[in-house]
């Protein structure tokens, strides 16, 4: 595997890589890689003989009062993940080269980057569909992968992709979980023992309202109960618990076509979020 920080030494061995002719596949990542991201990196040797993974923790998606200091970077063992993954290419710029001196364009995604995450968190989806468009310019995959675990995000990036005739595959691979049930997340690594154990209402909480949902129950009343099942167990503040339109995001008061229900909540220091897709009786 190559790791290259710089871009014109991306430039060439994409080059190289692309002269077979053979599909070329992107898995972007912030890094601290778990098993969901390996997850993305065994999916993408699925789809395409050369695979490059990007890690890049992207200053632009983190608000002023977020984790980014804190974001965990562990560049090592990731390397050596990758490494025994297969992997062609590890792209990891420094943020000089991603955003240099005068950067001044911003990518923004109205609609579906409006609500849940992109209330919660202003500006949050600008940044992801900035850093997004600058790999597929820097990497010009054939076929991108992103986890549905964040679902929104790979809604606004589907819809970009879409609008602005980026001509790239967008897949989606379903949420890693733990054994029992917790969404794999690099945050994870945030929580105490007892923390740990009281983020599993989160999967539980989606997953009791799905089935009420799904035997025919009220949405807003399954939501409420979601919502008073994640602050029973300390989750403070609850962001979200909404049932949306697996497509366009807009917030569904009926189950009455394909839905997606998404949830947000904070335990601790350490914000969590989680969906579920609700199938029409
Ligand atoms: O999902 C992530 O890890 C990030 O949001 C992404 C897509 C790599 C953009 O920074």
């Amino acid at each position: 595997m190559q790791t290259l920080s710089d871009l014109p030494a991306l430039c060439a061995a994409i080059a190289a890589l692309k002269s077979d002719g053979k599909p070329l596949v992107l898995v972007p990542t912030m890094g601290a890689l778990h098993d969901g991201h390996m997850a993305l990196v065994e999916e993408a040797r699925r789809h395409g003989r050369h695979v490059v993974v990007s890690i890049f923790v992207n200053p632009k998606q983190f608000g002023p009062n977020e984790d980014l200091a804190a974001y965990p970077r562990r560049e090592a063992k990731d390397a050596q993940m990758l490494t025994a993954a297969g992997v062609d290419i590890l792209w990891a710029p420094t943020v000089d080269v991603m955003y240099p001196a005068g950067f001044a364009t911003n990518i923004s995604v109205s609609g579906v980057s409006d609500g849940l995450d992109g209330a919660a968190r202003p500006g949050h989806f600008d940044g992801v569909a900035t850093v997004v468009t600058k790999l597929f310019n820097q990497v010009r995959p054939d076929v991108a992968i992103f986890g549905e675990k964040d679902y929104q995000q790979l809604a606004v990036i589907r819809r970009m992709v879409a609008d602005l005739d980026m001509g790239i595959e967008i897949v989606g691979m379903p949420t890693q979980r733990a054994e029992d049930g917790l969404a794999l997340s690099s945050r994870n690594a945030y929580l105490s023992d007892d923390e740990r154990k009281a983020a599993l209402a989160l999967p539980r909480a989606l997953g009791e309202a799905k089935r009420q949902m799904e035997k025919g129950g009220a949405v807003e009343e399954a939501l409420a109960k979601a919502v008073a099942m994640l602050s029973a167990q300390g989750f403070d503040p609850v962001d979200y618990v909404t049932l949306c339109d697996a497509v366009t995001l807009e917030p569904m008061s009926v189950l009455d076509r394909p839905a997606r229900l998404l949830g947000a909540a904070k335990l601790g220091k350490t914000r969590l979020i989680d969906n579920i897709a609700v199938d029409i009786a």
